[in-house]
């Protein structure tokens, strides 16, 4: 039985940890919020994942049952009992710049309680050449051991999609590398616990850490293009949704849907793991600077389709934004372009009011139902879906509405039929 020690209970964290838990692991869990470390013990999360029918509260109940899993602020206390150490804590990026203040203190941490024999697997994503160059001369400082010899150190990128994170943990190809062949293995021994599908072993850690943020990035780009042929198709009076539809009925493209905005953790951030390197290197990524910037823009200007559609002027509008998440389905709103759509209606003297279920965030704009968002409203903005949002109430939202102008639904989804939403009274402008 291993002895796992899992540093950051976030979206990543928790899941893993129970992940190494339900298959027989004796896992800690450290996080540095004592809330949430108190919650977990309770048995609480708000998180949305699932696995084989259980929700992931129940799941997390029943390991600690089991005493297979515990969570504690103390990482050092945490490492005594364990000699597997798995780190997902992140670099948060601010204004475009990253911070690698988390990492770099946890890896204080993990340094101080090392013990030789121990396994340190990094998994969160980072600026390549990190595992090598900032986190193992740390954890050889502070434990006076060496990488290598001492302790093993690997580095292996996490791919998973919120909301699908139990089921991808265990299905989705994996990539890792060691600082030396034997890390590697024992990585590669830990990880075929919870891993069933192939996990490559690349040549260093730089490929995989690398790769992660190209991954993340190669979406990022992905998106900003239809986004782009998204602004086009408008200008021009066709629908992208339809070109997109029509465009991938060809057997070598694959164009994905436009949205407002790309948001979350993972995707906004990753140029922002490339671009140091880069300017340290010496290379231009003007291509992947602008998608970033194309992407970045689509808040404001989900923003306008909403504002042209006003009858009325902004300071006397007011805007039901329906979906404050990320991406559909989820509960994690970091960056989420629901936010900057938000901030821009608001900067242009509309009220907003937003209703999201799943998102558990306060906001001095967001209200607890559908009723209380929509009533009143001159237009409807549809950033995501949502379960516990009845969109297609129609009768009521129109009841609801204010009728100072004809009551108008800015759609980013493509989720409604024109068609319906016309009978029922409704103006439609999708992206
Ligand atoms: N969220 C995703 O879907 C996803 C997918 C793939 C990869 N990743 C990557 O995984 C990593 C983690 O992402 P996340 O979404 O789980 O982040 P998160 O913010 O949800 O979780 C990180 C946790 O680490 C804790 N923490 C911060 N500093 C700490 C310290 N010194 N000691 C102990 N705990 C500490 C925080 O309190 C937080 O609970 C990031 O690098 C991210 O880019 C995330």
């Amino acid at each position: 039985m291993k002895k796992v020690c899992m540093f950051g209970l976030g979206f990543v964290g928790l899941p893993l940890a129970l992940s190494f838990a339900m298959r027989g692991c004796q896992v800690t869990g450290v996080d540095i919020d004592e809330k949430l470390v108190a919650d977990l013990n309770q048995g609480l999360t708000h998180h949305l994942e699932a696995y084989e029918g259980k929700g992931i509260q129940e799941i997390l109940r029943h390991q600690i049952d089991q005493g297979r899993f515990q969570a504690v602020t103390d990482g050092q206390a945490a490492m005594k009992a364990c000699d597997h150490i798995i780190v997902t804590i992140g670099i948060p990026v601010e204004s475009h710049k990253h911070d690698m203040r988390p990492l770099i203190e946890v890896c204080h941490t993990v340094g101080a309680g090392l013990k030789a024999g121990d396994l340190v697997l990094i998994r969160s994503t980072v600026i390549p050449g990190t595992t090598r160059d900032l986190i193992l001369p740390i954890l050889e400082k502070e434990s006076g051991l060496q990488a290598g010899i001492d302790f093993d150190l690997a580095y292996s990128s996490e791919r998973i999609a919120e909301g699908r994170a139990f089921h991808e943990f265990e299905h989705m190809p994996a990539a890792l590398a060691g600082i030396n062949p034997a890390s590697t293995q024992k990585a590669f021994d830990l990880m075929s616990i919870v891993t069933r599908a192939p996990i490559a072993q690349a040549s260093c850690m730089e490929v995989v850490e690398a790769s992660k943020v190209m991954e993340n990035i190669s979406r990022d780009v992905d998106i900003a293009m239809v986004n782009e042929f998204a602004r086009f198709c408008k200008a021009m009076g066709i629908d992208i949704f339809e070109v997109v539809a029509v465009a991938n009925t060809h057997q070598r493209v694959n164009l994905l849907n436009p949205g407002p905005g790309v948001g979350g953790y993972c995707l906004p951030n990753a140029l922002f793991y490339l671009l140091p390197k880069a300017d340290e290197i010496g290379v231009s990524l003007n291509l992947l600077s602008a998608a970033r910037q194309v992407n970045e823009e689509m808040p404001r200007y989900v923003a306008d389709l909403v504002l042209r559609n006003l009858k009325v002027a902004p300071s006397q509008a007011q805007i039901a934004v329906l979906g404050l998440a990320m991406k559909d389905y989820s509960n994690d709103d970091r960056m989420s372009p629901a936010l900057f759509v938000i901030e821009a209606l608001q900067n242009s003297g509309c009220t907003v009011k937003s209703f999201d279920p799943a998102v558990p965030s306060r906001y001095d704009f967001k209200v607890d139902s559908l009723e209380e968002a929509v009533k009143d409203a001159h237009g409807i903005v549809l950033l995501t879906l949502q379960h516990g949002i009845d969109f297609m109430n129609l009768d009521r939202l129109m009841e609801l509405m204010s009728k100072d102008g004809q009551p108008f639904i800015v759609d980013t989804k493509n989720f409604y039929d024109p068609q319906l939403v016309w009978e029922k009274g409704f103006r439609l402008e999708r992206l």
